[in-house]
């Protein structure tokens, strides 16, 4: 049984990874940080109790997380996610509280009260983790595991030319978790790029009466027609529940390991570096006593949409 604590900011496709995850038998979901990102912290927060009170999951705390990156002001996405974050559905609040605690104080406190068990998954900008790691530095023997969605290597990224959102939208976290030495996934905006959910595949969603389904299908509005935009097809990608996917099975993806550098100057801020360089010479790169990580080098997004079709289509009542 795979103890996992989520790091999220819902939004639309946090949403259906947490939807994805809570409809896994073998899956316990232990806790949820809230974190910056697609919407302020407080929204994500919200929207995280919203999401598990759907599925039934109304004992999972829900932490708040630290409400601006390291070290620039705070950016978010609602003309991606909607104005509240879950395409103008959100609905009523849940009539459950956040945690006193805040999200890195979560983490931390579970990491030690179980030891070597729970695994991570990281959604959102690392805001959360980096403050956790500089109150625990041993946070990385104390986790299982970290799976995060973030970064772009050799395709373009989704907030600036160079960067992707989660490591754009706290570069100097991303750095300080990259390089921890954390037993570390990352799923790149490369492979998550491959988990298109097109018009058919949604509508087979839509037309299930699993209340999973109805509210995932309920918050896709501004989501889909800005992905179809840009794509010029209907459809939308789904990061997030790609990179939960993975989690749950890792032979859904192959992975190479590599040093991974964020940069935190100029035109590439947030731009995540590895060196694939098959020649080198002396001329600097990567400076080698950083740790490696595991990058999801190839996905087999087919059968990880299957999976989250299934998932969602057949979860139980809440
Ligand atoms: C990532 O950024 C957010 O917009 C999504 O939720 C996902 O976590 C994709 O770059
Ligand atoms: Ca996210």
């Amino acid at each position: 049984r795979l103890s996992v604590v989520i790091d999220t900011d819902p939004g639309v496709d946090d949403t259906w990874a947490i939807l994805f995850l809570a409809a896994q038998p073998d899956v316990e979901i232990v806790a949820v940080g809230a974190a910056h990102g697609n919407v302020p912290t407080a929204v994500a927060a919200a929207n995280a109790l919203r999401v598990l009170d759907v599925v039934g999951l109304d004992q999972v705390p829900v932490a708040v997380g630290h409400p601006v990156p390291l070290q620039q002001p705070l950016r978010t996405a609602e003309f991606v996610h909607g104005a509240d974050g879950l395409g103008g559905r959100a609905g009523p609040p849940s009539p459950r509280r956040v945690s006193a605690e805040s999200a890195a104080e979560q983490l931390v406190r579970l990491a030690r009260q179980r030891p070597g068990e729970l695994t991570l998954l990281a959604l959102a900008p690392l805001t959360n983790i980096a403050l956790a790691l500089r109150m625990e530095p041993n946070l990385p023997r104390l986790l299982r595991r970290v799976v995060f969605m973030g970064g772009a290597f050799h395709v373009p990224g989704n907030v600036t030319a160079w960067a992707e959102a989660n490591s754009a939208h706290d570069p100097e976290a991303a750095e300080e978790v990259l390089r921890a030495g954390f037993d570390l996934i990352m799923v790149p905006l490369d492979m998550t790029e491959h988990a298109w959910a097109d018009a058919s595949w949604l509508k087979r969603i839509a037309d299930a009466t699993a209340p999973a389904a109805r509210f995932a299908s309920s918050v896709l509005e501004t989501y889909v027609a800005l992905y179809s935009d840009a794509h010029g097809t209907v459809g939308c990608v789904l990061h997030d529940p790609l990179a939960a996917a993975i989690m749950v099975d890792e032979s859904l993806a192959t992975y190479k390991e590599r040093q991974v550098m964020v940069e935190l100057a100029g035109h590439a801020r947030g731009a995540t570096l590895i060196d694939e360089r098959k020649f080198r010479v002396d001329h600097g790169g990567i400076p080698d006593q950083r740790t490696t990580v595991r990058i999801a080098a190839t996905v087999d997004a087919a059968t990880a949409m299957d999976r989250v079709h299934r998932a969602l289509i057949t979860s139980e009542a809440g």
